[in-house]
């Protein structure tokens, strides 16, 4: 066998970028979350994991909303910062202007390209971290990254993430059609 066992220390590869926003005494506060997917189709259902206790779970759990934004490149300071320093320490409320949809206490971030409005679903523990569930019942955008009514990750210029080396990537490049491509092969 060629391959090498890196050991664990290896993690979902690449990892998305977001910014999670929550209403956190009486105002909006962010953290930057990468341990982050989609688990359940319908409703549509986001998992975000959460070790330790952020200061962002105290305002998950009083108002049960959250809200995840997509930042781009030209957000990745501030994303970096939502995710270096604690509400607990410092006041995050003005980094980004912020709007509301429907729950009135999901914060959004205007300045990013995609933003979900959450209701708390549930939530898990696991050994180290808790996994908090979210309903999407918001989607927001600009007309500007929507193709044919759909959002285009080619217009949002969007990063990821990669662990346990700790870079951020670009990802502006579209390869082929997703359910479409591997039907050569059938
Ligand atoms: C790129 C990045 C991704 C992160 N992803 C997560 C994550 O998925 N889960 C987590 O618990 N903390 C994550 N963090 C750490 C939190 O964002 C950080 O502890 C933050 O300061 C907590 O803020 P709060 O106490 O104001 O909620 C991440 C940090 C960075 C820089």
């Amino acid at each position: 066998m060629d391959k090498i066992n890196i050991g664990t220390k290896a993690y979902v590869y690449p990892m998305p970028v977001s910014i999670v926003g929550a209403t956190v005494g009486g105002k909006p506060n962010f953290l930057a979350v990468a341990w982050l997917n989609m688990v359940n189709f319908n409703p549509p259902i986001v998992m975000l994991s959460l070790g330790g206790r952020k200061y962002t779970v105290e305002g998950i759990e009083e108002h049960k909303t959250f809200s995840v934004n997509f930042p781009a490149i030209d957000l990745m300071e501030k994303t970096d910062y939502c995710g270096l320093v604690s509400g607990r320490k410092a006041d995050k409320s003005q980094l980004f202007e912020v709007f509301y949809g429907e729950l009135k206490t999901a914060p959004m971030v205007k300045e990013c390209p995609l933003s979900l409005e959450c209701k708390l679903h549930s939530t898990h523990s696991m050994p180290s971290n808790t996994l908090y569930f979210g309903e999407i019942v918001g989607a927001y955008t600009d007309e500007r990254y929507l193709t044919g009514g759909k959002p285009d990750m080619g217009k949002m210029n969007l990063f990821v993430l990669t662990m346990p080396d700790s870079n951020y990537w670009a990802l502006d490049k579209q390869l082929d059609k997703a359910w479409k491509v591997g039907l050569k092969l059938k």
